[in-house]
């Protein structure tokens, strides 16, 4: 199947899934936790499904590792738009949770999908060792030394009194976004408790290829194809690879990335060109 269709099947499966486990809950809550994982790529439940199909991992808990991402995915997304983080409006197309609901059901319906998130994890893997190792290693990549490290670095930059340096930014950033993905891709080896490291430095070049391609629809998308609002990070003083090394500086650096993360799949051979199509799609996609 080619590759813009089987990430169309797995976004939409994933979000499903998600939509049934919490069918027994009422409320505006749990109406903002379905509206939530609406309507995303799905790129991390891709490479979820990828890392686990390449390392043979039963399906099923494929799909629970891949629920458990996009549902910590989507609770840092709903934080990232509230008023006083992004204070953004729209996000995939439609009004964001807190402008649907209020701040209150965005703050609660974010923390609720984080829980769910580990409740999934922790039914994703092989042997219970596994398990544990994907809870613990996506509180990792979820926490201070991950997403929200990343998160809090991002907003600090906005008030800093020098420009971030070129390192500064790449840790801002593997945090923010990188760690998320990082965990998808190695999810597989996880699960199946198998070495990682190949589909590890994959992850971490992508994950830094892929902030770079959002920095760059900042600047050169339009709303209705990205689905949020563009043209916002410079006003906000954002540190971003374009804040540094301006467009055409960030797209080389985005090539290279790509490169070395498609490098990195050598040991799979030709089972892993699904991964590489992923990657260049990453940094050539407009939304
Ligand atoms: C957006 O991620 C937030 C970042 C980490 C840059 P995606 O571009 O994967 O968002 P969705 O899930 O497809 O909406
Ligand atoms: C958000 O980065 C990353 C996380 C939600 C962790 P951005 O703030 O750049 O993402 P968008 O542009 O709002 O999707
Ligand atoms: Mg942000
Ligand atoms: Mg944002
Ligand atoms: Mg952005």
């Amino acid at each position: 199947m080619p590759f813009r269709e089987a990430l169309e099947q797995t976004a939409e499966a994933t979000a499903v899934g998600i939509k049934v486990s919490t069918e027994g809950y009422r409320g505006d809550v749990a109406d903002a936790m379905r509206y939530a994982v609406e309507g995303g790529k799905g790129l991390r439940a891709f490479f979820v499904y990828q890392s686990a199909h390449l390392h043979k991992v039963n399906p099923i808990f494929a799909r629970m590792a891949a629920e458990a991402i996009e549902c910590l995915h989507a609770y840092s997304l709903v934080h990232d738009d509230l008023p006083c983080m992004d204070d953004d409006d729209l996000r995939r197309g439609q009004p964001t949770v807190h402008r649907k609901w209020d701040e209150a059901t965005a703050v609660l319906a974010g923390d609720a999908l984080q829980a769910l998130a580990f409740e999934r994890a922790s039914s994703a893997g092989m042997t219970d060792e596994a398990r544990v190792k994907m809870v613990l290693t996506l509180a990792q990549a979820a926490g201070i030394g991950g997403m929200v490290g990343g998160q809090a670095a991002d907003i600090a930059a906005e008030t800093a009194t020098a420009p971030l340096t070129l390192d500064q930014i790449i840790a801002l950033q593997a945090g923010k976004t990188g760690a998320l993905i990082t965990w998808a891709c190695t999810a597989g080896p996880t699960m199946a408790q198998d070495d990682p490291s190949a589909l590890r430095t994959y992850g971490d070049k992508l994950g830094l290829a892929f902030q770079i391609a959002d920095d760059i629809l900042d600047v050169e998308g339009d709303a209705a194809t990205v689905g949020k609002a563009v043209g916002k990070d410079e006003a906000a003083g954002k540190a971003t690879f374009v804040s540094l090394l301006g467009l055409d500086g960030a797209k080389s650096r985005a090539d290279e990335l790509v490169e070395s993360a498609c490098d990195a799949l050598s040991v799979y051979g030709k089972a892993a060109d699904t991964l590489r199509d992923a990657a260049r799609f990453v940094v050539n996609r407009s939304h």
